[in-house]
């Protein structure tokens, strides 16, 4: 059985992935900050074991890879921020405290959480560590704007990178994946595609994903995105 941990599991993105991996059957772990409002996470059947997990508290992920003491195949630090105020994203406008809490939990908390939960991928079968990125963090694809956003998730790319090359030997895979453009709060309701048809491509993206001297760097349908 697989078993697969994902961070922000209570709506978005990660809610529809829990969904999926829970009707695949296997074994989920999905954290969120506050379980006892998280309705539709908790009205899902299937081995679903919710957590309570706030990804800028270091000291709640060390304890909950304490207390998850078993192998974990596919760990998927999904729980991001937008940032704290669209309209102060600008270069001219752009504010520390922006650039902090930005980074704070997309760069940050998704490495913690990826570290913390490393040695339970290197005793699973499939040993998957797997970053919900952004296309927008491409400096290919820069076009201005969502400054403090993007270079979150350039950051986090960087370092999923080395990641990869480090583990490579160990068999552990390593991916840094854009879901497409979701209609989910951070998304809005102009967005393209449904989170059950970004979580279903990602689920195969990961399903493919291999060790390597990179992180693979793919959308949801599994098309290469230029760095
Ligand atoms: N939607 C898109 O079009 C799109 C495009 C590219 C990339 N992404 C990425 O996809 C991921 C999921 O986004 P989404 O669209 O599903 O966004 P969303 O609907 O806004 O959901 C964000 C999730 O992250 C959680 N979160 C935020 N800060 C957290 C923290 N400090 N600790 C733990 N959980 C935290 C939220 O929990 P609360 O409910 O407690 O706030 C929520 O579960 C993000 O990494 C985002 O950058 C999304």
């Amino acid at each position: 059985m697989t078993t697969v941990l994902i961070t922000g599991a209570n709506r978005g993105i990660g809610l529809a992935l829990a969904r999926h991996y829970a009707g695949e059957g296997a074994r989920v772990h999905a954290t969120c900050r506050r379980p006892a409002a998280a309705e539709e996470l908790r009205r899902l059947s299937g081995d679903v074991n919710i957590h309570a997990l706030d990804t800028t508290h270091h000291d709640e992920i060390a304890t909950l890879a304490e207390t998850i003491d078993e192998a974990v195949d596919i760990v998927i630090a999904n729980a991001g921020i937008y940032g704290p105020d669209r309209s102060r994203q600008s270069f001219v406008e752009l504010d520390a405290d922006t650039v902090r809490m930005t980074m704070e939990v997309n760069l940050i908390g998704t490495i913690k959480t990826l570290q913390a939960f490393l040695p339970h991928t290197r005793r699973s079968q499939e040993k998957k560590l797997v970053a919900i990125s952004s296309k927008v963090g491409s400096i290919a694809d820069a076009s201005g704007g969502a400054i403090a956003y993007r270079m979150s998730k350039t950051a986090l790319n960087m370092a999923m990178c080395c990641a990869a090359y480090e583990l490579k030997g160990e068999g552990i895979a390593v991916g840094t994946l854009h879901p497409g453009w979701v209609r989910t709060d951070m998304g809005g309701p102009n967005a393209l595609i449904d989170p059950d048809e970004s979580a279903r491509g990602l689920v195969q993206v990961i399903r493919d994903l291999k060790p390597g001297d990179k992180a693979t760097y793919k959308d949801y349908k599994g098309e290469d995105i230029p760095w």
